[in-house]
C-alpha cells in the first residue's frame, strides 16, 4: 500500500471508471433457503441506510471550504450514485432471502437526522463511520454465507466501502490543517464511531446471533478500521489516494 498526492479529479476517475457496473442477476431462491430470516432484516436496514444521499450533493457543490473544488463535488455526487447501487444490490440480496424492504428503522432514521443537522465536515465525517461499519460488517456476513454469487456482491461492496473510506478520509485530512482541528477530529470521531457501533451491535443483534459472529471480532474489527480511518485523516500529508 502505498500514497500520492492527488487531486479530486482522480477520485472522479476512479468513479467514473466503476459507474457502469451493471446490477447482478436475480437467483433461484431455495440457493439461500438455510440462511437465516434475522440475516434478510439485518440487509434490508443496511439497504435503508444505502439509500438516498441527494443532500450532501448539494452541499458538496455550494460549499466554501477551503482545498475542494467542482471535482471533488461531481466525485461526491458519483460516490452518492455507488452507494444508492450498494442499495440496489442489497435489495436484491434480501428479495433472493425472502425477506422485506422496509421504509424506516430507528438506526437509520438516527443516521440521516445526524447528516441533516450538521455541516460539510460532520456529515462527511458520519458517512465514514458509516463506511467503518459496512466494510466489517459485510465482511463477516460475506464469510459465514456458503460459497454464492451473494457472497460475491457482499465482498464487492466491502471493496467500494474501502476506497469510499479513503475519499471521506482524504477530504477529512484536507480540513484538519491546524493541530486543534485535528484534537477536535479525534474526539468527535471516536464518539462517533463508539455510538455508531453500539447502535448496529444492539440493532443487528439477531443476525449477529444466528450467524455465530464473535461479538468481540467483530467489535475489534470496527476498532482496527477505526483507528485506521483516525490515523489517515491525522496525518500530516495534505491530500492522499491510497493506490493498492
Ligand atoms: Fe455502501
Ligand atoms: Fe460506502
Amino acid at each position: 500500500m502505498r500514497y500520492r498526492d492527488t487531486c479530486w479529479r482522480e477520485w472522479k476517475e476512479l468513479f467514473v471508471s466503476r459507474m457502469d457496473r451493471p446490477l447482478p442477476a436475480a437467483e433461484p431462491l431455495r440457493k439461500y433457503s438455510e440462511l437465516p430470516p434475522s440475516l434478510a432484516k439485518s440487509l434490508a436496514i443496511f439497504q435503508l441506510g444505502e439509500s438516498g444521499g441527494g443532500t450532501i450533493i448539494e452541499q458538496a457543490r455550494t460549499s466554501e471550504l477551503p482545498q475542494i473544488d467542482k471535482h471533488y463535488a461531481d466525485a461526491m455526487a458519483l460516490f452518492v450514485r455507488e452507494e444508492n447501487r450498494h442499495a440496489d444490490i442489497l435489495a436484491i440480496c434480501v428479495q433472493q432471502l425472502g425477506g422485506e424492504l422496509i421504509k424506516d428503522n430507528w438506526t437509520a432514521t438516527l443516521f440521516v437526522a445526524t447528516r441533516r443537522l450538521i455541516g460539510l465536515r460532520l456529515k462527511v465525517l458520519v458517512l465514514l463511520a458509516a463506511e467503518v461499519v459496512g466494510i466489517c460488517y459485510y465482511h463477516l456476513l460475506a464469510a459465514r454465507l456458503p460459497k454464492s454469487p451473494m457472497r460475491t456482491w457482499l465482498t464487492e461492496l466491502v471493496s467500494d466501502e474501502q476506497s469510499h473510506l479513503d475519499f471521506h478520509c482524504c477530504f477529512l485530512n484536507s480540513q484538519c490543517n491546524h493541530a486543534w482541528k485535528r484534537g477536535l477530529f479525534v474526539v468527535t470521531w471516536r464518539t462517533t464511531m463508539l455510538l455508531a457501533a453500539i447502535a448496529v451491535m444492539i440493532d443487528h443483534r439477531a443476525a449477529i446471533r444466528d450467524l455465530g459472529i464473535n461479538k468481540r471480532e467483530i467489535w475489534r474489527r470496527w476498532m482496527t478500521f477505526s483507528r485506521l480511518a483516525e490515523r489517515l485523516v491525522i496525518r500530516p500529508a495534505p491530500n492522499f489516494i491510497r493506490v493498492c
